[in-house]
Protein backbone atom coordinates (compact mmCIF):
# COMPACT_ATOMS: atom_id res chain seq x y z
CA UNK A 1 0.00 0.00 0.00
CA UNK A 2 1.56 3.65 -1.16
CA UNK A 3 1.18 5.66 1.60
CA UNK A 4 -1.41 8.07 -0.91
CA UNK A 5 -3.91 5.25 0.54
CA UNK A 6 -2.98 5.56 4.19
CA UNK A 7 -4.63 7.34 6.48
CA UNK A 8 -7.73 8.10 4.60
CA UNK A 9 -10.39 10.21 6.15
CA UNK A 10 -14.43 10.70 5.33
CA UNK A 11 -15.10 14.69 5.41
CA UNK A 12 -18.84 16.05 5.16
CA UNK A 13 -19.78 19.31 3.87
CA UNK A 14 -22.77 20.99 2.93
CA UNK A 15 -24.06 21.90 -0.88
CA UNK A 16 -27.18 23.18 -2.09
CA UNK A 17 -30.02 21.60 -3.46
CA UNK A 18 -31.64 24.44 -5.14
CA UNK A 19 -29.21 26.59 -6.78
CA UNK A 20 -32.15 29.27 -7.15
CA UNK A 21 -33.05 29.90 -3.71
CA UNK A 22 -29.86 28.67 -2.56
CA UNK A 23 -31.36 28.16 1.44
CA UNK A 24 -31.59 24.21 1.45
CA UNK A 25 -28.11 22.17 1.99
CA UNK A 26 -28.07 18.25 1.89
CA UNK A 27 -24.44 16.76 3.52
CA UNK A 28 -21.88 15.56 1.03
CA UNK A 29 -19.18 13.56 1.34
CA UNK A 30 -15.22 14.20 0.46
CA UNK A 31 -12.48 12.69 1.73
CA UNK A 32 -8.72 13.43 2.68
CA UNK A 33 -5.77 11.85 3.37
CA UNK A 34 -2.97 12.90 6.12
CA UNK A 35 0.45 12.26 5.50
CA UNK A 36 2.05 9.80 8.50
CA UNK A 37 4.50 12.65 10.39
CA UNK A 38 7.78 12.23 10.03
CA UNK A 39 10.57 11.21 12.44
CA UNK A 40 13.11 14.32 13.88
CA UNK A 41 16.36 12.66 11.74
CA UNK A 42 13.54 11.83 8.65
CA UNK A 43 12.57 15.79 9.06
CA UNK A 44 16.05 16.87 8.64
CA UNK A 45 16.91 14.72 6.05
CA UNK A 46 13.96 15.83 4.01
CA UNK A 47 14.43 19.52 4.96
CA UNK A 48 18.09 19.16 3.48
CA UNK A 49 17.10 17.92 0.33
CA UNK A 50 13.79 20.37 -0.02
CA UNK A 51 16.50 23.67 0.59
CA UNK A 52 19.19 21.82 -1.84
CA UNK A 53 16.44 21.14 -4.97
CA UNK A 54 14.64 24.73 -4.78
CA UNK A 55 18.20 25.93 -5.78
CA UNK A 56 18.62 23.54 -8.25
CA UNK A 57 15.13 24.08 -9.63
CA UNK A 58 14.55 27.57 -9.57
CA UNK A 59 11.47 27.43 -7.01
CA UNK A 60 10.16 29.14 -4.47
CA UNK A 61 7.87 27.94 -1.75
CA UNK A 62 4.67 29.58 -0.97
CA UNK A 63 2.95 28.25 2.24
CA UNK A 64 -0.82 29.35 4.02
CA UNK A 65 -0.80 29.93 8.00
CA UNK A 66 -2.90 26.55 8.18
CA UNK A 67 -0.33 24.15 6.39
CA UNK A 68 2.04 21.86 8.89
CA UNK A 69 4.39 24.20 10.59
CA UNK A 70 7.49 22.62 9.33
CA UNK A 71 6.39 24.30 5.85
CA UNK A 72 5.73 27.12 6.79
CA UNK A 73 9.38 27.78 8.30
CA UNK A 74 11.14 26.17 5.47
CA UNK A 75 9.04 28.93 2.95
CA UNK A 76 10.64 31.93 4.87
CA UNK A 77 13.87 30.34 5.57
CA UNK A 78 14.24 29.66 2.16
CA UNK A 79 12.78 33.14 0.31
CA UNK A 80 9.38 31.79 0.10
CA UNK A 81 6.09 33.36 1.73
CA UNK A 82 4.04 32.04 4.11
CA UNK A 83 0.93 34.41 4.46
CA UNK A 84 -2.60 34.43 3.48
CA UNK A 85 -4.38 33.95 0.75
CA UNK A 86 -4.31 37.06 -1.20
CA UNK A 87 -0.72 37.86 -0.68
CA UNK A 88 0.02 34.23 -1.67
CA UNK A 89 -1.19 35.10 -5.28
CA UNK A 90 0.38 38.25 -5.13
CA UNK A 91 3.90 37.03 -4.33
CA UNK A 92 3.04 33.78 -6.84
CA UNK A 93 2.57 36.49 -9.43
CA UNK A 94 5.69 38.96 -8.66
CA UNK A 95 8.21 36.54 -7.50
CA UNK A 96 10.81 35.46 -10.47
CA UNK A 97 10.99 31.97 -9.79
CA UNK A 98 10.34 29.71 -12.34
CA UNK A 99 8.68 26.97 -10.46
CA UNK A 100 5.75 27.95 -7.55
CA UNK A 101 5.89 25.01 -4.81
CA UNK A 102 2.32 26.21 -3.43
CA UNK A 103 1.13 24.26 -0.02
CA UNK A 104 -2.56 24.99 0.89
CA UNK A 105 -5.35 24.08 -1.47
CA UNK A 106 -6.27 23.39 -4.75
CA UNK A 107 -7.77 26.73 -5.46
CA UNK A 108 -4.19 28.40 -4.50
CA UNK A 109 -2.15 26.77 -7.01
CA UNK A 110 -4.92 27.42 -9.30
CA UNK A 111 -4.89 31.18 -8.97
CA UNK A 112 -1.06 30.77 -9.10
CA UNK A 113 -0.98 29.34 -12.44
CA UNK A 114 -3.84 31.45 -13.42
CA UNK A 115 -1.99 34.38 -12.69
CA UNK A 116 1.66 33.08 -13.97
CA UNK A 117 0.47 30.36 -16.87
CA UNK A 118 4.01 30.42 -18.00
CA UNK A 119 5.35 29.54 -14.77
CA UNK A 120 5.24 25.20 -12.94
CA UNK A 121 2.97 25.07 -10.39
CA UNK A 122 3.39 22.43 -8.17
CA UNK A 123 1.40 21.45 -5.28
CA UNK A 124 2.32 18.65 -2.29
CA UNK A 125 -1.14 16.89 -3.07
CA UNK A 126 -3.83 18.05 -6.01
CA UNK A 127 -6.17 16.47 -4.17
CA UNK A 128 -6.32 19.25 -1.53
CA UNK A 129 -9.43 20.42 -1.73
CA UNK A 130 -12.25 22.88 0.25
CA UNK A 131 -15.44 22.51 1.33
CA UNK A 132 -16.57 26.08 -0.30
CA UNK A 133 -15.16 24.83 -4.00
CA UNK A 134 -16.47 21.91 -3.38
CA UNK A 135 -19.99 23.21 -2.44
CA UNK A 136 -20.05 25.55 -5.65
CA UNK A 137 -19.92 23.47 -8.65
CA UNK A 138 -20.49 25.63 -12.23
CA UNK A 139 -23.14 24.33 -13.69
CA UNK A 140 -25.70 24.85 -10.42
CA UNK A 141 -23.75 28.52 -9.60
CA UNK A 142 -24.08 29.47 -13.40
CA UNK A 143 -27.83 29.01 -13.14
CA UNK A 144 -27.72 30.93 -9.65
CA UNK A 145 -25.46 34.46 -12.21
CA UNK A 146 -28.26 33.57 -14.98
CA UNK A 147 -31.20 34.55 -12.22
CA UNK A 148 -29.63 37.86 -11.52
CA UNK A 149 -28.08 39.27 -14.27
CA UNK A 150 -28.39 42.95 -12.63
CA UNK A 151 -26.09 41.74 -10.15
CA UNK A 152 -21.88 41.89 -9.69
CA UNK A 153 -20.86 38.69 -9.26
CA UNK A 154 -18.17 38.86 -6.53
CA UNK A 155 -16.91 35.62 -5.05
CA UNK A 156 -14.81 34.66 -2.60
CA UNK A 157 -10.64 33.20 -3.44
CA UNK A 158 -12.17 29.65 -2.64
CA UNK A 159 -13.64 28.72 -5.85
CA UNK A 160 -12.97 26.38 -9.28
CA UNK A 161 -11.46 28.29 -12.08
CA UNK A 162 -14.60 27.87 -13.85
CA UNK A 163 -16.57 29.53 -11.09
CA UNK A 164 -13.94 32.63 -11.12
CA UNK A 165 -14.29 32.77 -14.78
CA UNK A 166 -18.01 33.81 -14.14
CA UNK A 167 -17.54 36.49 -11.69
CA UNK A 168 -16.70 40.33 -12.18
CA UNK A 169 -14.86 40.02 -8.46
CA UNK A 170 -12.67 38.08 -6.59
CA UNK A 171 -12.16 38.91 -3.26
CA UNK A 172 -10.81 36.89 -0.04
CA UNK A 173 -11.21 37.72 3.44
CA UNK A 174 -8.54 40.80 3.91
CA UNK A 175 -9.95 42.62 1.24
CA UNK A 176 -14.10 41.92 0.79
CA UNK A 177 -15.30 44.25 3.06
CA UNK A 178 -13.07 46.85 1.01
CA UNK A 179 -14.55 46.03 -2.47
CA UNK A 180 -17.60 45.35 -1.29
CA UNK A 181 -17.95 48.39 0.37
CA UNK A 182 -16.61 49.93 -3.44
CA UNK A 183 -19.25 48.27 -5.38
CA UNK A 184 -22.02 49.48 -3.07
CA UNK A 185 -20.42 53.00 -2.89
CA UNK A 186 -20.71 52.65 -7.13
CA UNK A 187 -24.21 51.48 -6.70
CA UNK A 188 -24.33 48.05 -7.49
CA UNK A 189 -26.07 45.27 -6.66
CA UNK A 190 -24.14 41.84 -5.56
CA UNK A 191 -24.47 38.30 -5.72
CA UNK A 192 -22.42 36.55 -3.32
CA UNK A 193 -20.66 33.17 -3.66
CA UNK A 194 -19.84 31.04 -1.60
CA UNK A 195 -19.30 31.53 2.15
CA UNK A 196 -22.57 32.54 3.71
CA UNK A 197 -21.06 33.43 6.78
CA UNK A 198 -18.27 35.78 5.53
CA UNK A 199 -21.10 36.78 3.00
CA UNK A 200 -23.37 37.78 5.82
CA UNK A 201 -20.68 39.32 8.10
CA UNK A 202 -19.95 41.94 5.05
CA UNK A 203 -23.39 42.43 4.63
CA UNK A 204 -23.74 43.61 7.90
CA UNK A 205 -20.51 45.80 8.06
CA UNK A 206 -21.39 47.44 4.89
CA UNK A 207 -25.19 47.10 4.38
CA UNK A 208 -24.77 46.24 0.66
CA UNK A 209 -27.94 44.82 -1.66
CA UNK A 210 -26.60 41.41 -1.34
CA UNK A 211 -27.53 37.85 -2.17
CA UNK A 212 -25.92 34.68 -1.71
CA UNK A 213 -24.54 31.54 -2.19
CA UNK A 214 -25.35 28.91 0.68
CA UNK A 215 -21.52 27.14 1.09
CA UNK A 216 -19.91 26.87 4.34
CA UNK A 217 -16.33 26.40 5.52
CA UNK A 218 -16.21 23.06 7.50
CA UNK A 219 -13.43 23.99 10.04
CA UNK A 220 -14.75 27.75 10.86
CA UNK A 221 -18.56 27.00 10.40
CA UNK A 222 -17.76 24.37 13.73
CA UNK A 223 -17.10 27.22 15.85
CA UNK A 224 -20.09 27.46 19.01
CA UNK A 225 -20.84 30.73 20.54
CA UNK A 226 -22.35 29.21 23.77
CA UNK A 227 -19.11 27.26 24.60
CA UNK A 228 -17.03 30.44 23.43
CA UNK A 229 -18.72 32.66 26.17
CA UNK A 230 -17.53 29.81 28.50
CA UNK A 231 -14.36 29.96 27.80
CA UNK A 232 -14.21 33.70 28.17
CA UNK A 233 -16.01 33.53 31.41
CA UNK A 234 -12.55 30.95 32.19
CA UNK A 235 -10.57 33.71 31.17
CA UNK A 236 -11.96 37.28 31.38
CA UNK A 237 -8.74 39.05 30.20
CA UNK A 238 -8.41 37.14 26.90
CA UNK A 239 -9.34 39.62 23.78
CA UNK A 240 -11.18 37.23 20.79
CA UNK A 241 -9.99 36.83 17.17
CA UNK A 242 -12.34 35.49 14.42
CA UNK A 243 -11.91 34.71 11.21
CA UNK A 244 -15.39 35.99 9.26
CA UNK A 245 -15.95 32.46 7.68
CA UNK A 246 -16.86 31.54 11.60
CA UNK A 247 -21.15 31.88 12.33
CA UNK A 248 -22.87 35.22 13.33
CA UNK A 249 -23.10 34.17 16.82
CA UNK A 250 -19.46 33.93 16.85
CA UNK A 251 -18.71 36.76 15.02
CA UNK A 252 -20.61 38.75 17.78
CA UNK A 253 -18.15 37.83 20.20
CA UNK A 254 -15.23 38.84 19.07
CA UNK A 255 -12.86 41.87 19.60
CA UNK A 256 -11.11 41.83 16.29
CA UNK A 257 -12.71 39.99 13.19
CA UNK A 258 -10.67 39.37 10.25
CA UNK A 259 -8.30 37.40 7.79
CA UNK A 260 -5.51 35.14 8.91
CA UNK A 261 -3.16 37.97 8.50
CA UNK A 262 -5.52 40.60 10.11
CA UNK A 263 -5.86 37.54 13.17
CA UNK A 264 -1.88 38.30 13.31
CA UNK A 265 -1.77 41.41 13.41
CA UNK A 266 -4.78 42.17 15.58
CA UNK A 267 -2.74 39.91 18.14
CA UNK A 268 0.50 41.78 18.13
CA UNK A 269 -0.84 44.92 18.32
CA UNK A 270 -3.80 44.60 21.27
CA UNK A 271 -2.78 45.73 24.44
CA UNK A 272 -3.50 42.14 25.49
CA UNK A 273 -1.15 39.06 27.08
CA UNK A 274 -4.41 36.36 26.43
CA UNK A 275 -6.14 35.83 22.89
CA UNK A 276 -9.03 32.99 21.90
CA UNK A 277 -8.64 32.25 18.36
CA UNK A 278 -11.31 30.90 16.55
CA UNK A 279 -9.73 30.30 13.62
CA UNK A 280 -7.79 27.10 11.84
CA UNK A 281 -5.27 25.71 14.48
CA UNK A 282 -2.53 26.03 12.15
CA UNK A 283 -2.52 29.61 12.95
CA UNK A 284 -0.79 28.97 16.20
CA UNK A 285 2.60 28.02 15.09
CA UNK A 286 2.73 32.00 13.96
CA UNK A 287 0.47 33.44 16.72
CA UNK A 288 3.06 31.68 19.33
CA UNK A 289 6.18 32.37 17.52
CA UNK A 290 5.63 36.26 16.98
CA UNK A 291 4.45 36.58 20.48
CA UNK A 292 6.34 34.37 22.90
CA UNK A 293 4.80 36.54 25.73
CA UNK A 294 1.14 35.68 25.21
CA UNK A 295 -1.04 32.78 25.81
CA UNK A 296 -3.64 31.88 22.76
CA UNK A 297 -6.44 29.26 23.31
CA UNK A 298 -8.12 27.67 20.75
CA UNK A 299 -11.82 28.59 20.56
CA UNK A 300 -14.42 25.33 21.00
CA UNK A 301 -15.48 23.65 17.88
CA UNK A 302 -17.95 21.02 19.81
CA UNK A 303 -20.90 21.38 22.52
CA UNK A 304 -21.80 19.62 25.59
CA UNK A 305 -20.62 15.60 24.52
CA UNK A 306 -20.73 16.55 21.18
CA UNK A 307 -18.08 15.42 18.69
CA UNK A 308 -16.21 17.98 16.43
CA UNK A 309 -16.35 17.03 12.37
CA UNK A 310 -13.42 19.26 11.68
CA UNK A 311 -11.70 19.71 15.24
CA UNK A 312 -10.57 23.05 13.91
CA UNK A 313 -8.32 22.11 11.51
CA UNK A 314 -8.36 22.06 7.81
CA UNK A 315 -8.24 17.96 6.58
CA UNK A 316 -7.40 19.12 3.62
CA UNK A 317 -4.65 21.74 4.45
CA UNK A 318 -3.16 18.56 7.03
CA UNK A 319 -2.66 16.75 3.35
CA UNK A 320 0.55 19.04 2.48
CA UNK A 321 3.80 17.50 4.04
CA UNK A 322 7.34 17.60 3.47
CA UNK A 323 7.78 14.43 1.95
CA UNK A 324 5.40 15.37 -0.74
CA UNK A 325 6.86 18.67 -1.22
CA UNK A 326 10.14 17.07 -2.22
CA UNK A 327 8.98 14.15 -4.38
CA UNK A 328 7.43 17.00 -6.32
CA UNK A 329 10.21 19.14 -6.72
CA UNK A 330 12.10 15.98 -7.66
CA UNK A 331 10.13 14.47 -10.23
CA UNK A 332 7.97 17.61 -11.39
CA UNK A 333 4.83 15.74 -10.00
CA UNK A 334 1.54 17.22 -8.75
CA UNK A 335 1.82 20.39 -11.63
CA UNK A 336 -1.04 22.55 -11.92
CA UNK A 337 -3.10 22.53 -14.63
CA UNK A 338 -6.15 25.20 -15.76
CA UNK A 339 -7.80 24.93 -18.87
CA UNK A 340 -6.06 27.10 -20.98
CA UNK A 341 -9.70 28.19 -22.55
CA UNK A 342 -10.33 29.35 -18.94
CA UNK A 343 -7.33 31.25 -17.86
CA UNK A 344 -8.18 35.00 -20.01
CA UNK A 345 -11.61 35.51 -17.98
CA UNK A 346 -10.66 33.35 -15.06
CA UNK A 347 -7.99 36.30 -14.52
CA UNK A 348 -9.97 39.12 -14.94
CA UNK A 349 -11.69 39.27 -11.16
CA UNK A 350 -7.91 38.37 -9.78
CA UNK A 351 -6.77 41.16 -11.90
CA UNK A 352 -9.47 43.40 -10.39
CA UNK A 353 -8.57 42.32 -6.65
CA UNK A 354 -4.73 42.58 -6.94
CA UNK A 355 -5.30 46.41 -8.77
CA UNK A 356 -7.72 47.43 -6.55
CA UNK A 357 -5.44 46.10 -3.24
CA UNK A 358 -2.54 47.37 -4.19
CA UNK A 359 -3.92 51.33 -4.57
CA UNK A 360 -5.61 50.84 -1.47
CA UNK A 361 -2.06 50.12 0.34
CA UNK A 362 -0.12 52.49 -1.41
CA UNK A 363 -3.12 55.52 -0.59
CA UNK A 364 -3.93 55.52 -4.20
CA UNK A 365 -7.34 56.00 -5.19
CA UNK A 366 -9.87 53.44 -6.09
CA UNK A 367 -12.23 54.65 -7.65
CA UNK A 368 -11.22 54.50 -11.50
CA UNK A 369 -10.99 50.83 -10.76
CA UNK A 370 -15.14 50.37 -9.74
CA UNK A 371 -16.48 50.64 -13.38
CA UNK A 372 -20.18 49.45 -13.82
CA UNK A 373 -20.08 45.76 -14.36
CA UNK A 374 -23.59 44.62 -15.40
CA UNK A 375 -22.66 42.66 -18.27
CA UNK A 376 -18.80 42.23 -17.63
P1 LIG B 1 -7.30 33.81 4.45
O1 LIG B 1 -7.57 34.48 3.14
O2 LIG B 1 -7.74 34.61 5.61
O3 LIG B 1 -5.87 33.36 4.51
O4 LIG B 1 -8.20 32.51 4.55
C1 LIG B 1 -8.30 31.69 3.47
C2 LIG B 1 -8.81 30.40 3.84
O5 LIG B 1 -9.90 30.22 4.21
C3 LIG B 1 -7.90 29.36 3.72
O6 LIG B 1 -8.55 28.22 3.91
FE1 LIG C 1 -11.64 25.62 2.76
FE2 LIG C 1 -12.15 25.99 5.30
FE3 LIG C 1 -10.19 24.37 4.60
FE4 LIG C 1 -9.96 27.01 4.24
S1 LIG C 1 -10.10 25.96 6.18
S2 LIG C 1 -9.43 25.40 2.77
S3 LIG C 1 -12.05 27.58 3.77
S4 LIG C 1 -12.37 24.06 4.18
Amino acid sequence: MSSATLNRIDVEYEQPDEAASGAVCSTKHAWARVPPEPSQAERAALKDRIRRLLKEKNAVMVSHYYVHPDLQDLAEETGGLVSDSLEMARFGRDHVAQTLVVSGVRFMGETAKILSPEKTVLMPDLDATCSLDLGCPIDEFSAFCDQHPDRTVVVYANTSAAVKARADWLVTSSCALDIVSALKAAGQKILWAPDRHLGAYIQRETGADMVFWNGACIVHDEFKALELELLKKQHPQAKVLVHPESPADVVALADAVGSTSAILKAAREMDATEFIVATDNGMMHKLRTLNPGKTFYEAPTAGNSATCKSCAHCPWMAMNGLADVARVLETGANAVHVNPALIPRARQPIDRMLAFTAALKNGQSTGALVPHLGAA
